[in-house]
């Protein structure tokens, strides 16, 4: 099975994009900055470890891909264009306010985050587990026909008006 590399793997919705491939058996290699946060995902993950990389380092790409391997299969969290295609494919997935630590400074305030989340047709706010199952979709062959989207896990924030 081809190995998924995950930029900010240690984060909120990364860590738990991880847990949904690991769980479906994909092998995993994990970006960021935190040498503890990345033995202790690589713990959980059962995978021998990951090293520190900055996504900011122009040497960044190339590294990983020798340390990932030759059966390198997918990235989350990448920047590319269509001409990729059709080696490659570019999905998006736009979260709503998700509760990871990214936005802790909103979400611990309840008045705030129940205001925000009746904001929301699904009236509620999201989990990192949301834009991690469309993640672990996106890069399996069951996507292999699905390109250049930018898909919305957001509550319906983005299309639907909220009752009340
Ligand atoms: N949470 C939300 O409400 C929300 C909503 C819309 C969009 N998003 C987007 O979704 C993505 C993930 O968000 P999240 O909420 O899961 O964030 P998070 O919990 O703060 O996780 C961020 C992850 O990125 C890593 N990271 C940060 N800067 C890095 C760098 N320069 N090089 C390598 N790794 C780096 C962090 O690890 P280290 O710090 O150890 O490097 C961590 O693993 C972000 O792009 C965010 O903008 C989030």
């Amino acid at each position: 099975m081809h190995r998924v590399v995950i930029d900010g793997g240690t984060g909120g919705i990364g860590l738990a994009t991880a847990r949904a491939l690991r769980a479906r058996g994909v092998p995993l290699h994990l970006v960021g900055r935190d040498a503890g946060r990345l033995e202790t995902a690589a713990a959980e993950l059962g995978e021998t470890g990951f090293p520190e990389g900055d996504v900011t380092d122009p040497g960044l790409c190339s590294r990983v891909a020798q340390e990932a391997g030759p059966r390198l299969g997918g990235l989350v969290y990448a920047i590319g264009t269509i001409q990729l295609a059709p080696a490659i494919r570019v999905n998006v997935v736009a979260p709503s306010l998700t509760r990871t630590p990214l936005a802790e400074a909103i979400t611990r305030n309840q008045a705030l985050a129940s205001g925000i989340a009746a904001m929301h047709a699904l009236q509620r706010l999201g989990e990192p587990e949301d834009g991690a199952a469309l993640a672990a979709f996106l890069v399996s062959a069951e996507a292999s026909y699905v390109t250049g989207q930018g898909i919305g896990v957001d509550g319906g924030c983005s299309s639907l008006r909220a009752k009340g």
